[in-house]
């Protein structure tokens, strides 16, 4: 038997419950990965919520983004062999928070030796995520990016590589986060109160992008300091990011591949700020529900012959 982090009903977090489940099998394109680590990203508490609808059977294990090694190959998942270490997405419905799963081969990356697995269970959701949001529009070196939540995982990998592209970046988090996000080379502009006047003074032509990992009134708040609207891209509210005229971030398959050679040759930083057992995934889970995490909470799976 292998454990697995699960919810049985949609809602809060009250049915999450870590269960003994047998180690899962792969079927044709899949891989069995005994998981090493796992991103927590807000996709898994949204998921819980019902957010993303309810039709799915439970318990539904938990989790998207994880690091691992292949123990198994189904049929036709071509370009992998056992002992492989990979980064790659669960497969739906088998759940990241495990100590064994199943990924897509088509969704699943070589992890370089240069990564580390904690490190690179937050490349999947989380990385690929802010290569796509900084490459939906491309900008010239010079130009300003401008991010909204630039403190949590999205937002500060956004910000490197912004940086590494030349971008002029600015970035809006709460105060505490000030020395993290001028750490990833972002001019830093705390959230809250007159924030548009602030970047406005840093930025008086205005930004060239905005990349929102926020979304609702704060979005809102700095929406007109882009030049052009189709320039606004949201992670967290697309909604109200094509009400203001811009777009929401849409995903590509290439992105994870990308963004995994920036990290390993030492571009970009995860900056994994804390790390949890398997047996405390709820409150992984709770800290980024919290919605004010630094950088990427991860669990870390123990297991006996683990490296
Ligand atoms: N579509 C996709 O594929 C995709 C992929 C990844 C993420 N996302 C979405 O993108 C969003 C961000 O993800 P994430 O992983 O970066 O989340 P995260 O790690 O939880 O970070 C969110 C950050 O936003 C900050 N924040 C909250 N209110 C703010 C405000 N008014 N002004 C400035 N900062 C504020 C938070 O901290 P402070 O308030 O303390 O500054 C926190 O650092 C989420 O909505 C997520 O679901 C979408």
């Amino acid at each position: 038997m292998s454990q697995v982090y699960v919810f049985t009903q949609f809602g809060g977090p009250e049915t999450e419950n870590l269960i003994d489940r047998p180690v899962p099998q792969p079927g044709p394109g899949e891989l069995a990965v005994e998981v090493r680590a796992a991103g927590v990203t807000p996709a898994d508490w949204k998921t819980r919520s019902g957010r993303y609808g309810t039709d799915q059977p439970l318990p539904l294990p938990m989790g998207h983004e994880l690091s691992g090694v292949i123990t198994a190959i189904g049929a036709d998942a071509d370009g992998f062999a056992v002992g492989d270490e990979i980064l790659g997405l669960a497969a739906p419905g088998h759940g990241a928070f495990a100590e064994h799963t199943i990924v897509l081969a088509v969704d699943a990356v070589a992890k370089p030796e240069e990564i580390s697995f904690t490190d690179a269970a937050t490349i999947p959701v989380t990385a690929a995520a802010a290569y796509d949001a900084t490459h939906q529009v491309e900008l010239e070196p010079g130009q300003t990016l401008l991010i909204l939540g630039a403190g949590g995982g999205v937002g500060l990998m956004a910000a490197q590589i912004g940086r590494v592209h030349e971008f002029t970046v600015i970035g809006i988090a709460s105060e505490s986060k000030r020395a993290v996000v001028e750490s990833a080379g972002a001019t830093f502009i705390p959230a809250g109160g007159d924030v548009a006047a602030r970047v406005r003074r840093e930025a008086p032509a205005g930004v060239d992008l905005i990349v929102d990992l926020v979304g609702g009134d704060a979005l809102h708040e700095v929406a007109d300091l882009v030049t052009d609207p189709t320039r606004i891209i949201s992670a967290a509210d697309p909604a109200t990011a094509i009400e203001l005229g811009g777009a929401g971030l849409r995903r590509t398959p290439e992105a994870m591949a990308k963004i995994t050679s920036v990290i390993e040759y030492g571009l970009v930083d995860p900056h994994v700020s804390a790390l949890y057992a398997l047996e405390r995934a709820g409150e992984a889970i709770a800290a980024v529900e919290n919605g004010h995490v630094t950088g990427k909470v991860v669990l870390q799976m123990l297991h006996t012959a683990a490296s």
